[in-house]
């Protein structure tokens, strides 16, 4: 299969931490052999963050990352952190690089799907009848919350206690912004959208629903409902299939977001895209760097796999070429290859390379 219509892509290629690097190189196989057979030109530039980062420059997000980053057309991240620099102060930690690269590209709208497999339904820890058709998209807003309001840090008091300071804070224009862009995710799919908040206790939460609900007047083709946060990740394992598209802030969203995940029987499965308004987006596994297996091609490289699809979907503009990734995905659970992760009876295990062989076989066919 040629294209006619040759494209050459610049891709900044992240592979941090941990099983990054061997999760990172099946999905860049993957992309090589697409791109040769759709006459897509993928130019992939790789570059530091993280640990790898802070133990060859001494910082997690070196300018130089952040800067190549900028130029490229997409980015493509896998997996940042592990017990090594998990004492270092927080400045110098993996994960102030990550943070950093999501403010520093102004991507404050994270998209995070949770399908389930039918292929995966024993892998689920629910009842299949549970989670049989659970469709869910997370939008969770990403550069602004609790993560980056200030004030932020550990404060000595006037008698000699200490007090640790975290603020929650939204303005109205932050609450809008993620707000369309939910809305707008909540149109594509089946015009359902509940926004989760606290709303009870926190005024914060309190904007949020005013702006939500407000905002909800210019979107009358999609039915929104609100959820305290407590309720929602009650409801979430209770009964899933209720939720199409699902708003909530930064924090709120970190949490539901990997409930939301496991619903589909791995964390291992699930790819996701920070996109902001304008410039790259970063593609990345819902996933972390899963230390304890890292380097004994153990890892399920289909999350990262999956992120590389959504990448040519939401960033390049390519969604028959995500199509066919997303497929490759399917024909090789069918042909009963698992990883551990998702491993059940009957089913044959592989690690990680043999997982991105079965893919790059599924491709060729
Ligand atoms: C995630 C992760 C990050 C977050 C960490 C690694 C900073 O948990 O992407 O969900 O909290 O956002
Ligand atoms: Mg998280």
């Amino acid at each position: 299969m040629t294209d006619s219509t040759a494209q050459s892509f610049q891709i900044t290629l992240l592979p941090g931490d941990g099983i990054g690097p061997e999760i990172m190189a099946v999905a860049v196989n993957v992309l090589k052999q697409i791109g040769e057979q759709e006459g897509i030109k993928f130019d992939f530039t790789e570059a530091p963050i993280g640990g790898v980062a802070i133990d060859t420059t001494g910082v997690p997000l070196p300018k130089d990352t952040l800067s190549i980053c900028r130029q490229s057309d997409a980015v493509l991240l896998a997996s940042i952190g592990g017990y090594k620099w998990d004492s270092l102060p927080r400045s110098q930690r993996p994960e102030t690089g990550l943070l950093g690269l999501r403010a520093g590209l102004g991507l404050f709208a994270n998209l995070r799907p949770a399908t389930i497999l039918p292929q995966l339904l024993e892998a689920s820890s629910l009842k299949p009848e549970v989670v049989e058709g659970v469709d869910i998209m997370v939008v969770r807003e990403l550069t602004g919350g609790i993560y980056f309001g200030q004030p932020k840090g550990i404060f000595e008091t006037e008698d000699s206690d200490q007090r640790g300071v975290s603020t929650m804070a939204y303005t109205g224009k932050e609450i809008d912004r993620i707000g369309r862009v939910a809305f707008e995710t909540a149109q594509k799919r089946q015009g359902r959208l509940c926004s989760v908040d606290k709303a009870n206790v926190l005024e914060v939460s309190q904007l949020w629903r005013d702006r939500i609900t407000a905002l909800s007047k210019s979107y009358t083709d999609v039915e929104l409902s609100h959820l305290y946060v407590d309720n929602a990740a009650m409801q979430l394992v209770r009964a899933p299939k209720q939720f199409d598209t699902i708003v909530t802030g930064n924090l709120f969203g970190d949490i539901l977001s990997d409930a939301a995940a496991m619903l589909t029987g791995s964390i291992g499965m699930l790819p996701s895209a920070s996109l902001g308004e304008s410039g790259p987006g970063v593609y990345e596994p819902v996933h972390g760097s899963a230390p304890d297996i890292a380097g004994q091609d153990k890892a399920n490289p289909l999350a990262q796999v999956l992120s590389a699809a959504m990448m040519l979907r939401y960033g390049l503009d390519r969604p028959a070429t995500a199509d066919r990734i997303e497929q490759a995905v399917l024909s090789v659970l069918d042909q009963g290859y698992r990883t551990g992760d998702i491993m059940s009876e009957g089913m044959k295990v592989v690690g990680c390379k043999a997982m991105g062989e079965a893919l790059q076989t599924a491709l060729s066919s």
